[in-house]
């Protein structure tokens, strides 16, 4: 079985990374979702409120696995037996910091490879931090994010205004 790891804060997640998950499971039999608690980029959701976030808006995709990981990502890919890092490379302002990440995984394990899938071309200028700010501001992020995921940015910002 062919397991691929797809990381990240997923601050939300957005429709592009669902994207990247359903890509991912035409070259994986099972894609697991690591979430990095990543306390250094300041999530508004906690670790808990994103895995929920994310469980909820892959209900209905088959052979997807959701879970926290701490530390290295290359030592969680040992673990879990998996086959290949999966990134989304959306255009070529990702291409510096993803060949860092990729060559510094391969450096602490020389097993340890990284697929990159490009997301559907209307998704390819989504960022999570772009989707907070426009909610921060009442902007619409239906159409970007999964329905739970707007009703929550929506309860964030709306309780920060009170
Ligand atoms: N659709 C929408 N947004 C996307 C996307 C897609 N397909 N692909 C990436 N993004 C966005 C993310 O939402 C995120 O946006 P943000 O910065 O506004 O939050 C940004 O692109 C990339 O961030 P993210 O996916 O969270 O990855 P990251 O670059 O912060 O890295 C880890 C996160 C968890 C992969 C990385 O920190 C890690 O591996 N940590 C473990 C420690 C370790 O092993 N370090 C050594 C490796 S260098």
């Amino acid at each position: 079985m062919k397991i691929g790891v797809y990381p990240g804060t997923f601050d939300p997640i957005t429709n592009g990374h669902i994207d990247i998950i359903r890509r991912s499971l035409q070259v994986f039999d099972k894609v697991i979702v690591a979430v990095a608690p990543n306390p250094k980029k300041k999530p508004i959701f906690d670790i808990h409120e994103r895995v929920e976030m994310i469980r909820e808006a892959t209900r209905d995709i088959p052979n997807v696995e959701i879970e926290i990981f701490e530390g290295l990502l290359a030592e969680y890919m040992k673990r879990k037996n998996a086959h290949a890092i999966i990134r989304g490379l959306r255009a070529v302002s990702d291409f510096e910091h993803e060949f860092m990440m990729a060559l510094m995984n391969r450096k602490l394990d020389s097993e340890a490879e990284t697929v990159f899938l490009m997301p559907s071309e209307e998704y390819s200028y989504l960022t999570s931090s772009a989707i907070k700010e426009v909610a921060s501001y009442g902007g619409v992020v239906k159409d970007l994010v999964p329905p739970i995921v707007a009703r929550r940015l929506r309860d964030h910002f709306q309780k920060k205004q009170k």
